[in-house]
Formats: structure tokens, sequence, C-alpha cells
């Protein structure tokens, strides 16, 4: 990919400014008068030849004509050294760190010390100076932010963190956003980190089966374990690649405890935790540290969870469900052209995870419309009664999603609905978005805000369906939240 961000650069009016002075001296003379704004005025034609702009820049640089300072780039432990014949004025109007390197030096060499993996990207990184754009593979985003970083190049360090942000799902042979994460982690960057903390998350199964698992720290691992809008198949799934990491990275005694400690082990059936059990290793291993949460695992598979909570005060997440993608707690729903019409659906459910409640079977209907309209929306439309009934293009997608029959094992029980959206990103299917609601999607404002859906190149639109996954999720409020 290419970012090019010639228009973005204020220091480009500087540049423009800068070559004009090399090409036509008379110009530069009268420099007030060269305009700040780039658009043309009323009535005059543009002559645009910014491209051959950019060529003779990226010639200056290569052919060095009228250097006035060599840059030499000294590999650390190596003997290594890069030589770049540069101008001071560019490093100057790009990066401010160069502007004071600049000033202090001594001589008409300046000595920069680099890592191996940015040195190697060093040419790259200065052409970019000069050219304001640069081609950007997945393992050269890292080397190529920190030397924007260091040398303070903003508009490049912005641009890489966008580069990044939406690269996260693009193929790579062992895995980019694991790295990508500790490098956010280091650096500071929040909201870089969440959005590799948020991939991983939602695409935990494929994550799972990739080489990169074994390389995620302890730390990444432990912070993944807590989120509760984690998307797999399930619990065991879980532990199964938790088992396997620590299987190759032997942490230590703690960091497996605190691991073994976050499997919610109410969600994995009691058939599968007799398994676990007896024959999983690293549960033989480690019984002692968890056999409290296993007994309490037990309890609640036992009976009601109704029942459970009029006894003990429970307070821990082995009751929170994540979002499982298996069929006894919910289903996939494809819309084919969405914007048609009304759909609806209908699909069942165990009642609850609990090996009481497991068995018993909850139908409910989902409703999806293209193009509801909220109530303050729809009074203002009927009072122009008169009003055709045009495509009502301020319409709201909304899914509803209600249970066909009521029943009194409901009691006690919160059924919390999430629906996960697929979109296209790079050609590739990801998750988008994961909405959390009780009845309705109304409840969360925001339900398809931007998907343009009525757009056919929609990036929502999967040869032209809308491909959502439903998942309901019992809530005991007396098991999770604190008992007053
Ligand atoms: C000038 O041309 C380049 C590429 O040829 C283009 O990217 C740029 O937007 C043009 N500038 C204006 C002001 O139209
Ligand atoms: C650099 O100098 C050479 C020889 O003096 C000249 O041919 C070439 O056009 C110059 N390059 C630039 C970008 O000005
Ligand atoms: C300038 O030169 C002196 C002596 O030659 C040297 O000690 C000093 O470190 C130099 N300063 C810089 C910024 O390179
Ligand atoms: C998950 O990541 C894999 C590559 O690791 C990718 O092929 C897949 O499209 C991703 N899926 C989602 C749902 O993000
Ligand atoms: C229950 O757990 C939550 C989350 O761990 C915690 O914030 C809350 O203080 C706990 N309440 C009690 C009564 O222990």
């Amino acid at each position: 990919m290419s970012l090019s961000l010639l228009d973005k650069i204020p220091a480009q009016l500087g540049l423009v400014a800068l070559v004009v002075g090399i090409g036509f001296h008379a110009a530069v003379v009268e420099g007030a008068a060269l305009k700040q704004d780039a658009g043309p005025e009323n009535g005059a034609t543009l002559l645009n030849h910014s491209m051959a702009l950019v060529q003779r820049m990226e010639a200056l640089l290569v052919q060095g004509n009228a250097s006035d300072v060599t840059l030499r780039v000294q590999t650390t432990n190596s003997d290594e050294v890069k030589v770049i014949q540069a101008h001071g004025l560019v490093l100057s109007l790009q990066s401010d760190v160069f502007d004071e390197l600049l000033q202090r030096r001594n001589s008409s060499t300046l000595v920069l010390s680099e890592t191996p993996d940015c040195a190697a990207l060093f040419d790259k990184f200065i052409r970019y100076l000069y050219c304001g754009d640069i081609s950007v593979r997945l393992d050269q985003a890292i080397p190529l932010h920190k030397l924007a970083s260091k040398y303070q190049v903003w508009s490049l360090q912005q641009g890489l963190t966008r580069y990044m942000t939406q690269h996260l799902s693009s193929d790579s042979p062992t895995g980019h956003v694991v790295n990508w994460y500790q490098y956010a982690v280091q650096l500071g960057d929040a909201a870089l980190r969440d959005s590799c903390l948020q991939y991983l998350s939602w695409n935990l199964s494929s994550v799972m089966q990739s080489a990169e698992w074994g390389s995620i720290s302890g730390e990444l691992l432990l912070s993944l374990l807590q989120r509760s809008d984690l998307i797999l198949q399930s619990e065991l799934e879980l532990y199964d690649a938790l088992e396997a990491w620590i299987g190759q990275n032997q942490p230590s005694g703690l960091t497996a405890e605190n691991a073994l400690r976050s499997v919610r082990y109410g969600m994995i059936p009691p058939q599968q935790l007799f398994r676990l059990q007896k024959q999983s290793p690293l549960m033989l291993k480690y019984y002692e540290s968890v056999r409290d949460l296993l007994f309490l695992a037990f309890q609640f598979h036992a009976a009601s969870p109704i029942q459970l909570a009029k006894y003990f005060d429970v307070n821990c997440s082995i009751f929170t469900p994540r979002n499982y993608l298996s069929p006894a707690w919910g289903s996939p729903w494809v819309i084919n052209n969405p914007t048609r019409d009304d759909r609806s659906f209908s699909f069942q459910t165990q009642l609850g995870p609990s090996g009481h409640d497991s068995a018993k079977r909850v139908t409910w209907n989902a409703l999806f419309s293209p193009r509801w309209l909220p109530l303050s929306v729809r009074s203002t439309y009927t009072e122009h009664g008169a009003m055709q009934p045009t495509r009502i293009d301020n319409g709201r997608p909304r899914v509803i999603i209600t249970p066909a029959t009521s029943s009194p094992d409901f009691a006690g029980v919160g059924f919390q609905k999430t629906v996960i959206v697929a979109a296209k990103q790079q050609g590739k299917v990801v998750v988008r978005h994961v909405y959390n609601f009780h009845q309705s999607t109304e409840e969360t404002g925001d339900f398809l805000v931007d998907a343009d859906l009525q757009r056919r190149t929609s990036e929502y639109l999967i040869d032209s369906s809308l491909y959502l996954h439903i998942v309901v999720k019992p809530l005991y409020h007396s098991l999770i939240v604190s008992r007053k």
C-alpha cells in the first residue's frame, strides 16, 4: 500500500517554495506573492506538475546535487555504515529533530545510530521526507514507525498508525498483530493497542489456531482471558488453546495459575469438565489451584442457577458467557438483499449453560427491518399525511429478538442478545461490530449507522447479503452481580 500524504503535510507548502526556488529564481524574489491556498482562482486553469516536482526531488536525493549534509547511519552492534548525501533544508522542513541536530552540528557530517531494522529502512524514510509518499509492507510498519517517532515526522507516524489499524486482518505468514500489540504497549499508544486487542478478541478462533498464538506474552494472554467479548466456538476451545500455550511457553507457576483461574468453568458442560479433571495434564498439575472453581462449576451444573444463588454468595466471572459461536448459544443469520423488506427468522438455544437447563430449548423470533423509523421521526411523517409513501431514506436498520413463548423458567434470568456483524476489509470477511442489547438494537442507538446498505458497494454487503451471527447469553444477575 502507498501512503500519499502529499496534500496533508503542512511542510508541503515549504517544499513547493523550495523547488520553485531551485527552478525559477525570479519567482522567489517575489516570494511574498506565493499564494498559501493551492486551489485555482475563479476563471483560472490549474497547471499541475506535482508529479514532476516529486520526481525532481527524488533525483535531487539520488544524485545528491548541492548536498550540504552527509548522513552517516551506523548500525548498532555492526560495522555497517550507510552514507546518504542530503539537504539540510529538506530535513529541517520535515523534522524538528533534524532541525536541531543540524543547528548543533560542527561538521558537514551527521552521525546517526540506528537499530538494524531501522537502519535497513533509512533510505526509504529519507525518501519520504523528499517525496511525501512511501510504500509499506506489514513487516516494515514498526521500524518505519520507530523512525517517524524518533525524528518527529508526525504525518508519517500518523499515517503508519492508520495503516496498522486498517491492516490487522491482512495475511502474513507468521502473523503481525501480536508484534504490533507489543509495540503499541511499549510506545504507550493506547488507540493502536486497543485496536490490536479488539482484533485478537474478535478473531480468537483463528488466532488460537495460528502459529502466532504461541508467541503471545503472558501479559497479553491474561488480558485476553479477562474479556467477555471474545468471539470463539466455546470455552472448551479456549481451555485447549491455553493448555497448548502453557505447554509451549512454560510460564511461571503464578502465570499458569492466573490463566487457569480465568477460564469460565461454568460455561463448560459437566461431561467435559470430568474429562479435563482426569485427563488434562495441565489440570492434573494445577488441580489444587482451581479446585474451588471446579467445585463451584459442578454446583452450578447440579441445579437451577436460581437455586444456587439462594444459598451461596458468589460473585465471579465463571458464570458470565463470552460470545460463543457453537449452535447451543445462537445462530448465524445471512440476510440476502437486506434493504428489500422486513425479514423474520426463528432459531433455538439452550435455556442456559447449567447442566440443569442445557437440555431445555428456547425458541427465539428475530425480526430485521432495514428502514425502521424511530417514533419521533415517524410522527413528523404522518403530520404531512399526504406525503407519497416514497422510499423512506432516513429509516434505520433494526433487529428485534423475542422469545416465541414465555416460560416460568425465565424467572430471574436476563437474556442478553449479541449481534455480531461481519464486513469485508481488504477483501476479507472480518468481524466489524458487536452489538449487545436485551430486546431491540434500538437500545444501542448506533446499530449499523454507517453501514449504508443502500449502496451496492457497502463493505457490509458480502455477495449482496448481510452476515449476522446472533448469540443469546443467559445472565443470572443474582450470581453475577453482588448480592445486597
Ligand atoms: C496534481 O496532480 C496530482 C497527480 O498527478 C494529484 O494527485 C493532485 O491532486 C493534483 N493537484 C491538484 C491541486 O489538483
Ligand atoms: C545534478 O547534477 C547533474 C550534473 O551536474 C545534472 O546533470 C543533473 O540534472 C542534476 N540533477 C538535479 C536533480 O538537479
Ligand atoms: C563538536 O566537536 C567537538 C570537538 O571536535 C566534539 O567534542 C563535539 O562532540 C562535537 N559536537 C557535536 C554536536 O558533534
Ligand atoms: C481472522 O484472521 C485470519 C487470519 O489470521 C483471517 O484469515 C480471517 O479472515 C480473520 N477473520 C475474522 C473474522 O476477522
Ligand atoms: C463483584 O465482582 C465485581 C467484579 O469483579 C466487583 O467489582 C465487585 O466489587 C464484586 N462485589 C462483591 C460484593 O464482591
